[in-house]
């Protein structure tokens, strides 16, 4: 008795869950699909849903682009190697979007494969892509470094990458036969034996700063591309902060020179009020002879 009871809603639920399957919208997309493509092949006109297959091409061609970029941005982040890693792969995707922005289609306008791919609906994926990915390269101010137009870091961006590598082998080098994780580090050697490198790179890393400061008036960004600032903000960290040698002392000049000043300035306040009493004190004197040098004038202006 029991099964067939049981079976009962069972074969209910099955021929709703039927019925209702043919109004689910996949299918309902899937069928309309199929009509468009029905009407495409019959040669009729309307704004039907499917690119035309160069538009899809662009497209693909965009994606996969874009999906390159972002893997090469995210295991770039750390150490920073965006500008050095990632151009090539930012250019071309210039390029794509170029040529999707410049695609006009050949057939009617609602077959405008630009229109069509960037400006159809409310999200547009592909500008906001576009645009992320801009907004991304201006902000590591990958402009800075990198050769204009082409492949490769600039010349002054190579030297510095250089000398990086060459501080870090240095470090490496005089570490070496020492367990970083031991407490009590004697860090004497590599502070000896590295601060000439060390300094080179600094006062680069400083020239290099300066430059980019005189180029700002001219519609540049104050900082250097985030590779560069990088290297530095790591080194500068590992030096002082870890190893904790000193500064170099061409930063501590001009401070000293500033400080020098202020100090005397006291001694010239009181130096100049004194000799100020004094030339006071001669005016006071010798009134007379400036009374008759202000006659002498008048005579002189009134006979002019
Ligand atoms: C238009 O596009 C179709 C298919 O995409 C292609 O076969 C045809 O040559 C194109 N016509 C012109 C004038 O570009
Ligand atoms: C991204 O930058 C390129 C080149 O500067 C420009 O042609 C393109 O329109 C920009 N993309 C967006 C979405 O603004
Ligand atoms: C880079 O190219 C721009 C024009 O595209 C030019 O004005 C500028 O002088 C070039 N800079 C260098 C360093 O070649
Ligand atoms: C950059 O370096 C290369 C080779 O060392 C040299 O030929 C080129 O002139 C340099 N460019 C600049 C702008 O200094
Ligand atoms: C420095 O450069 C050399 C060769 O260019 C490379 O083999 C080495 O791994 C680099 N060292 C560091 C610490 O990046
Ligand atoms: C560190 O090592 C140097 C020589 O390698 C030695 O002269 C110095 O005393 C050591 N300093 C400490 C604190 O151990
Ligand atoms: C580095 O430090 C050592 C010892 O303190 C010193 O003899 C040497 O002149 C320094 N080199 C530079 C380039 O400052
Ligand atoms: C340098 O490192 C500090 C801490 O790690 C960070 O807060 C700062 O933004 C870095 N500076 C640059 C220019 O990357
Ligand atoms: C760094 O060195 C100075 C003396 O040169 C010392 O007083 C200070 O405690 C040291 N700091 C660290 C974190 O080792």
């Amino acid at each position: 008795m029991a099964p067939p009871c049981r079976l009962l809603p069972l074969a209910v639920a099955l021929t709703l869950g039927l019925a209702a399957g043919l109004d689910a919208p996949g299918e309902a997309e899937e069928l309309a699909a199929g009509m468009a493509a029905e009407l495409r092949a019959a040669g009729l006109p309307g704004d039907l849903p499917e690119l035309e297959p160069e538009c899809r091409r662009l497209l693909t061609a965009f994606a996969e682009g874009s999906a390159m970029l972002s893997g090469c941005l995210a295991r770039r982040a750390r150490p920073v190697r965006l500008c050095q890693a990632c151009g090539g792969l930012y250019r071309g995707l210039l390029v794509q979007y170029g040529d999707i922005a410049r695609a006009v289609g050949n057939s009617s306008e609602s077959h405008n494969c630009a229109k069509s791919i960037l400006t159809s609906d409310r999200l547009q994926v592909v500008v906001t892509l576009s645009a992320f990915f801009n907004e991304t390269w201006e902000a590591a101010n990958c402009a800075n470094c990198i050769k204009n137009n082409s492949e490769g870091l600039s010349n002054s961006t190579q030297e510095f990458m250089d000398l990086f590598n060459k501080s870090l082998t240095c470090f490496e080098h005089n570490l070496q036969g020492q367990a970083i994780d031991l407490s009590p580090n004697n860090y004497t050697e590599v502070c000896k034996n590295c601060n000439g490198t060390y300094k080179n790179l600094n006062d680069l890393y400083n020239k290099l700063q300066r430059l980019n400061r005189h180029g700002e008036e001219s519609g540049h960004s104050a900082h250097l591309c985030i590779d560069v600032e990088d290297a530095m903000n790591i080194t500068r960290k590992l030096w002082s902060r870890t190893f904790n040698c000193s500064v170099p002392c061409s930063d501590t000049v001009p401070v000293i020179a500033v400080s020098s000043f202020i100090l005397f300035l006291p001694v010239v306040f009181y130096l100049s009020s004194f000799l100020h009493s004094k030339q006071k004190k001669r005016i006071l004197i010798l009134p007379k002879r400036i009374q008759s040098n202000a006659s002498l004038v008048n005579i002189q202006e009134k006979y002019s």
